[in-house]
């Protein structure tokens, strides 16, 4: 990997290529319901895609890339979607335990993985199992995931190590380290294919100074072209992290 060059703003970066890049997985169901398919399809479409951009941003050398799969607000969709983008997830971590052993890739569940169906537990256990033995790129996938609830857990874990006696000051270093997301640095660009301009609940402690792109391309569509057009565009950006640009 080329030598590490800190961009005009002082934000860590490898020749234009950013750091931690985060991408909100939508659009999955209107994809497949233009097509006449069930929005199930979507999905097994968009896991597909997931595998294509992961493996790109690995070679392009991005260290980090965060998907939202999963929000704690989406169990509130039937029943039929909801069991079946299970099933997708249980096949889409056996499938790729393979690759994170052949391709050396780290992969983190970010999220409350106790309320997964046990047979994604015990997968998510073997990615982190495997995740330890190596470095270098990491993909975190965000699962049962929700960024007031992380927010919340994180407030009770502190509280808790408080009262026992084993944190005293907060800052907001020390809180990060309560967050899922603790060791992972702050997304640099964060981007959401699918035509929506929100959050919905994604990384909102971590965004603070996250750049923004938003594509109405639909995320089973999405493919390296698209991925490097968001990064031009990120290196046009002047990111000033609250400061003056010159004094
Ligand atoms: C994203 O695609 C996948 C999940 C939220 C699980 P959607 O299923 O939200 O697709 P649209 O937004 O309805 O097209
Ligand atoms: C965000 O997409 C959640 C994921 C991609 C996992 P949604 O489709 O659930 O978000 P809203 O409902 O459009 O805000
Ligand atoms: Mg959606």
């Amino acid at each position: 990997m080329a030598e590490k060059a800190m961009n005009k703003a002082g934000a860590p970066e490898t020749n234009g290529v950013p750091r931690h890049i985060a991408i909100i997985l939508d659009g999955n169901g209107r994809w497949a319901k233009k097509r006449g398919l069930p929005r199930t399809a979507g999905h097994a479409v968009g896991s597909e895609t997931f595998r294509k951009i992961a493996t790109y941003c690995k070679d392009i050398g991005v260290e980090y890339l965060t998907v939202y799969a999963f929000s704690t607000e989406n169990w509130n969709r039937p029943g039929d979607e909801v069991s079946a983008i299970m099933k997708l997830l249980g096949k889409y971590l056996h499938e790729a335990i393979d690759t994170m052993e052949r391709d050396h890739i780290r992969m983190k569940v970010l999220g409350d993985v106790e309320g997964l169906p046990p047979q994604l537990q015990a997968l998510v256990a073997k990615t982190d199992e495997i995740s330890r033995r190596y470095e270098g790129f990491q993909a975190n996938i965000c699962l049962n995931y929700g960024g007031r609830d992380e927010i919340v857990r994180a407030a009770r874990r502190y509280a808790a190590d408080y009262a026992a006696g084993k944190a005293d000051t907060l800052t907001e270093a020390d809180f990060g380290n309560y967050l899922y997301s603790a060791g992972i640095p702050d997304p640099d660009l964060l981007i959401r294919p699918g035509g929506e301009q929100r959050i919905s609940n994604f990384l909102l402690w971590q965004c603070a100074y996250a750049e923004f792109y938003f594509t109405d391309v639909l995320w089973p569509d999405f493919t390296p072209e698209e991925l490097d057009k968001a990064i031009a565009e990120f290196n046009r950006r002047d990111r000033r992290y609250g400061k003056v640009k010159n004094p």
